[in-house]
């Protein structure tokens, strides 16, 4: 039998749920989808082969065809229609961030536990070959005491520069880099030093630089702007052994030991979606823990509240 999935929010982000699921195969399809435009969402079940469609998230969440719902809305709806899903017993995919704050993230993990679903996040970097090439070579570097990456990509608009959606910088970018600091290096960081800024003015934080301090005397230096018209997305690990560098737009890796530096090409695919879906459709089949569970999610809102705070006061705060 095929997991029935309800696809809420067909944006940019969604249509890519959508072209995953065409490429699925037996294990799961898009059975029905959701935005508040109903004639937009008739198309896009249409384009898809979705037979059902929707202009409120509450009929979908009804929908007994459906046994897991992705969330792609924007942020500041994420909680509501998460928590409506897995009161009705769906199995949940939610976008980052879990939610616009800690609060918002632990009551969607909540209503998860309770209704005995699967939750997992849409951290999907952490499916990126730049990702796994770090972490396949990392154990070369010896003891890591600093990881330094950032994310830089042109203006954006839209709820992404609305405060009330938790748009900007930390929230909307900083976010990915939080989850990779621990999923990579596998520690938590514990206060957080954070500089933001407007450069552009466009109402929200459209740059910050953090420092995050790490157990065993290591650092990470995150920084991630919306200001420049070209896009630069790297990682970089310095050990006592050794330095590791990755470079998306590149394609690049290099690893430099002692006197000898080499590079490789990046290999693996781009499209981290498919992948992610792939783990949570298995988890939900075989009854197991999705890798990227709702505390994976949690702990990047929480540090990019503390960022929040850091900046505010100018001042280190405690994550
Ligand atoms: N993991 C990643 O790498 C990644 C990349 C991009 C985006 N994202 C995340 O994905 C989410 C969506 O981003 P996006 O770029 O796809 O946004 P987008 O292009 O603006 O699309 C948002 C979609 O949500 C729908 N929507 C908004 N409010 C809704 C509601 N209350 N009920 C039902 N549908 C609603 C909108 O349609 P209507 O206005 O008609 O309702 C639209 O179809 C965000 O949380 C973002 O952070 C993650």
């Amino acid at each position: 039998m095929k997991l029935g999935i309800g696809l809420v929010g067909l944006g940019r982000h969604g249509s890519r749920y959508a072209e995953s699921l065409s490429k699925m195969g037996g294990k799961a399809e898009l059975v029905a989808v959701c935005r508040r435009n109903l004639p937009e969402a008739e198309r896009f079940a249409a384009t898809w082969g979705a037979k059902k469609a929707y202009g409120d998230h509450k009929d979908l969440a009804r929908d007994r065809d459906v046994d897991a719902v992705i969330v792609a809305t924007p942020n500041s709806s994420h909680v509501e229609i998460a928590v409506e899903a897995a009161e009705n017993g769906k199995h949940l995919l939610v976008e980052k961030p879990l939610g616009r704050t800690v609060r918002e993230a632990e009551e969607i993990i909540s209503s998860a536990r309770r209704n005995g679903v699967k939750l997992t996040v849409g951290h999907s970097f952490r499916y990126h070959p730049m990702t796994l090439a770090s972490i396949k070579f990392l154990g070369e570097l010896g003891h890591v005491y600093l990881a330094a990456m950032c994310k830089r990509q042109p203006e954006v608009a839209g709820w992404r520069i609305d405060r009330r959606e938790r748009g900007g910088a930390i929230m909307d970018l900083g976010v990915h880099l939080f989850d990779l600091t621990e999923f990579v290096l596998k520690k938590r960081p514990t206060a957080v030093y954070c500089q933001a800024r407007q450069v552009l003015g466009s109402g929200v934080e459209d740059s910050f630089v953090a420092v995050l301090d790490l157990p065993g005397n290591a650092v990470a230096v995150l920084d991630a702007s919306t200001i420049s018209k070209s896009r630069t997305d790297r990682m970089e690990f310095a050990g006592t052994e050794g330095h590791l560098s990755a470079d998306r737009y590149s394609r690049e890796v290099c690893l430099a030991k002692g006197g000898s530096r080499i590079s490789f090409p990046m290999t693996g695919p781009d499209a981290t979606v498919r992948l992610l879906l792939d783990d949570f459709v298995d988890s939900i089949i075989e009854g197991k823990e999705p890798p990227i569970t709702g505390e994976d999610g949690l702990e990047a809102v929480r540090v990019a509240e503390a960022c929040y705070r850091s900046s505010e006061t100018n001042s280190k705060v405690a994550t």
